[in-house]
């Protein structure tokens, strides 16, 4: 298990401490035990990425930090406070989270609806975001597919996180449903996203070479139950572009990732 250190200096952006869940009254633990610290990089921004097999624990952690969720017991913190309506991050879905019967405009403004803000100036920042997601001359278009295509409701949806809370933003595969293309574009608007907003993303995924590409520092958990097994921190130079996928650390850290999950699969076997 990983263990993280407990220096009280430290700032944590998220905490979970000491997580268990239970659906049946503590008859099967799906988690138990997890931690998973990660400190504050203030100016800076970060990338996590979460890998796990399927039924790990990864979207119930991340419903934890949206506040959709608590856990049977355990602490969640975010900011160093506990969970609150000012006090939760947003997430994107795998599955496009956008209301098709709004616009673009509206689906991004609706970020801000109960924030006391006007509809003038809401609507007056979800252009500049729209525009940063490279959605302009879109924001009168349905949020809805085929209107708009995969990847451009992805956009939409990451926008309005963004818009939200660009501080913390938790994505759930977020691009598993788009072709090669579309996602390989998605991955390097992301990247330049986090720097530009100096957001921590917290982001699930399947595919170990975009956890690699994307990642400051990747978790994998283990099943049955669900813990922090494996910490990697992905030492390659902070701008990455498709060059980055051929240089030798990056092909050694996916196999040396892809290592680490068979091994935590072959320990949950031989129990
Ligand atoms: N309401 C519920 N009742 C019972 N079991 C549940 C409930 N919600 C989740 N689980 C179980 O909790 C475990 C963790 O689920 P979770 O969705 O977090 O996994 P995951 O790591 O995101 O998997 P995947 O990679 O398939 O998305 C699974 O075994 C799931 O069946
Ligand atoms: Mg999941």
């Amino acid at each position: 298990m990983v263990q993280f250190d407990d220096n009280p200096a430290r700032k944590n952006i998220v905490e979970l401490r000491n997580i268990k869940q239970t659906y049946d009254g503590g008859q099967n633990w799906i988690i138990e035990n997890l931690d998973l610290i990660i400190e504050d990089k203030p100016n800076q921004g970060q990338f996590v990425v979460i890998l796990g097999m399927s039924g790990s624990g990864k979207s119930t952690l991340l419903r934890y930090i949206a506040g959709l969720q608590e856990p049977s017991s355990g602490l969640v913190k975010l900011n160093d406070r506990p969970l609150g309506d000012d006090n939760r991050a947003s997430m994107v879905f795998q599955q496009y989270s956008s209301l098709p019967w709004m616009t673009v405009l509206e689906n991004v403004a609706l970020a801000l609806q109960y924030k006391g803000i006007s509809r003038k100036e809401r609507e007056a920042k979800a252009m500049e975001i729209i525009k940063t997601m490279g959605l302009e001359g879109h924001e009168n278009k349905y949020a809805q597919y085929p209107t708009l295509s995969g990847g451009q409701l992805q956009r939409v949806a990451i926008g309005r996180s963004l818009l939200a809370n660009s501080n913390i933003l938790l994505m759930d595969e977020p691009f598993g449903a788009l072709d090669i293309k579309t996602r390989l574009h998605m991955q390097d608007l992301l990247t330049s996203l986090w720097r530009k907003f100096q957001s921590t993303i917290i982001f699930v995924t399947h595919d170990i070479a975009e956890a690699v590409y994307l990642a400051d520092d990747i978790y994998i958990l283990r099943a049955n139950p669900g813990q922090v097994a494996k910490h990697i921190h992905v030492d390659l130079p902070l701008e990455r572009d498709r060059n980055t996928k051929r240089d030798p650390r990056f092909i050694e850290l996916v196999h040396e990732v892809e290592d680490a999950m068979i091994e935590l699969t072959e320990v949950v076997r031989s129990e």
